[in-house]
């Protein structure tokens, strides 16, 4: 029988194994003060799944082919928490400053960076018809994550309507159609949003695959996840993606100071590459 000592000993090992592998696959800082978390989560993953501690879980995560033990694991570790028009300052210096410069453009590619279940792209892309009229022709939205669950869900644009601000104003519901019947009690996001936008899996910490250079990346409440190494080489690689003159936003409680990067503080979490046409 195992004693007591070799229990805790094992489920230490089993903790330290997965803050390991919650780094090599996804930079997340789980290191110490942290271990109560990775139990408090992943306490009944491997209980439901049969195995014997949290060591084999690993194992398991390492072994599986499919990526679906991965999203399970990102999607326990993280949370994807999210909501329409969400830190509303953003979308209120996006209206004042940045509107103004896209103006007559014919291509506005954005980039919403760990979307989640799809608010922050949708809420974008209503923004941007609603504020930029006829000059949003040339507007895209590539919304990203690394949860394959979450991406599932924000490609249908289903959301139960308490998902969204109350009282709804009136510009708002121009955009969603509300279900009947079966469907009473949810929205659906309309054909001309969701054209703007598409959906993709990328994963931060790994090499982005190749891209255009954005006008704009939304990469808001994933970095407070991440090791600041991870952080700093996360910033340097969205930099190296914006166009001169774009803009990064990043969560309000993402702080970039002590981070090296090439961006201009704008006002809080918000940051420009340098170059490009100034708003006056
Ligand atoms: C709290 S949500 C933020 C959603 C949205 N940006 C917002 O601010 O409302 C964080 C998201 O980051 C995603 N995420 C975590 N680690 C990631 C990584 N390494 N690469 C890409 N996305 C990641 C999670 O799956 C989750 O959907």
């Amino acid at each position: 029988m195992p004693n007591a000592r070799s229990l805790r000993e094992s489920a230490d090992k089993g903790v330290q194994t997965m803050a390991r592998l919650a780094y090599d696959q996804f930079g997340l800082d789980l290191g110490e003060g942290k271990e109560g978390l990775i139990e408090s989560r992943l306490g009944k993953k491997w209980k439901q799944r049969g195995l014997a501690s949290l060591s084999e879980y690993c194992a398991f995560v390492e072994s599986d082919q499919t990526g679906q033990a991965l999203t399970e694991l990102i999607d326990a570790l993280t949370t994807n928490h999210t909501s329409f028009f969400r830190e509303s300052k953003h979308f209120d210096f996006l209206k004042a400053t940045v509107f103004p410069l896209w103006r007559g453009r014919r291509e506005i590619p954005i980039w919403s960076a760990a979307c989640s279940s799809g608010e922050e792209p949708y809420s974008l892309a209503i923004t941007l018809l609603e504020e930029l009229g006829a000059d949003a022709a040339g507007a895209s939205i590539l919304a990203t994550d690394i949860s394959t669950r979450v991406l599932a869900a924000a490609g249908k644009g289903l959301y139960a309507s308490e998902s969204f601000p109350r009282p709804m104003p009136a510009w708002l519901g121009k955009y969603l159609l509300r279900g009947k019947g079966s469907y009473e009690g949810w929205i659906q996001i309309k054909p001309e949003v969701r054209r703007l936008v598409r959906f993709g899996q990328v994963n931060l910490i790994q090499p982005l695959p190749k891209m255009q250079l954005f006008a704009a990346i939304f990469c808001r409440n994933v970095m407070i996840y991440f090791y600041r190494p991870t952080q700093e080489q996360v910033v340097n690689r969205l930099g190296a993606c914006l166009e001169p003159g774009g803009y990064l936003f990043v969560g309000h409680s993402e702080s970039l100071s002590g981070i090296e990067h090439g961006l201009e503080y704008i006002c809080p979490a918000t940051y420009r590459k340098p170059g490009g046409r100034r708003s006056r």
